[in-house]
């Protein structure tokens, strides 16, 4: 299973990186506004760039913004050029629940890797890794479908959220599709745990839950522990070699 961080924040993603536990990066607008990028589209490119050259070989996903079937087609092309290892950000739907698989189909039909995202149903998830198998999409350079559950669970319940998982998983097996299911809107160290025993293929992590998941009461007891007496049993060393050198 791989780990994305779901995070625009270069600090962040460097840090990760040096753990050798990231996979990838995933961002939206919000994420973008919240790492306090400016300048438009420009300013979104340019974080882009250092993202995607800090990681790559591996994706970072940025998000269109527009939900007018051929901007996001326009969009999606124009930043699959700014980098190898760029992935489209697509939400499944417009505002209004209209589909956005017309805009999918043609990005994956020319060759982008896309991410569709902002799911929240197993049927969602079914039509969007169908269309963009109908579109030529491969194993080789897997797309992404996330599933929000977090979203969903604050709706109708972690079981409904551990559902939507379960089914889309066992549909993409069942069919052999080619698609990588990121389970995305992860609030807390516990939802790692579970999310990736339903079939998650990849987490993608914010960087507080990520460095939560770290933290145990009875580890920082039990290094203490370990380092108090490492300490005791070295100054005992220096102890005796001192009366050594005495005699
Ligand atoms: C995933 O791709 C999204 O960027 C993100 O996980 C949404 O999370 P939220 O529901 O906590 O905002």
């Amino acid at each position: 299973m791989k780990i994305f961080i779901d995070s625009a924040d270069l600090d962040e993603i460097r840090k990760y990186m040096s753990w050798g536990i990231c996979d990838g990066v995933t961002t939206n607008p919000t994420i973008c506004l919240k790492c306090g990028i400016e300048g438009g589209t420009e300013g979104i490119k340019q974080r882009t760039l250092e993202i995607a050259d800090l990681i790559y070989p591996r994706p970072v996903s940025v998000e269109v913004t527009s939900d007018i079937i051929s901007e996001v087609v326009a969009q999606g092309k124009e930043y699959a050029t700014w980098a190898e290892n760029i992935a489209v950000k697509v939400t499944i739907t417009d505002r209004y629940g209209e589909s956005m698989l017309p805009a999918i189909y043609r990005l994956v039909t020319d060759g982008v890797q896309v991410n569709v995202t902002a799911m929240m149903t197993t049927s969602q998830a079914i039509l969007a890794a169908k269309c963009m198998e109908s579109a030529g999409a491969t194993k080789e350079r897997p797309n992404f479908i996330s599933i929000f559950a977090g979203r969903i669970a604050d709706e109708h319940g972690v079981e409904q959220a551990a559902k939507v998982l379960r089914q889309t998983r066992e549909w993409l097996d069942l069919f052999d599709y080619s698609s990588e299911i990121i389970v995305g809107s992860i609030r807390r160290p516990e939802n790692v745990n579970s999310y990736a025993a339903l079939g998650a293929h990849i987490l993608t992590i914010p960087p507080d839950v990520l460095a939560k998941s770290l933290s145990a009461a009875r580890t920082r007891e039990t290094v203490t522990q370990f380092l108090t007496d490492a300490e005791k049993a070295l100054a005992a060393c220096r102890e005796m070699e001192l009366a050594q050198v005495a005699k």
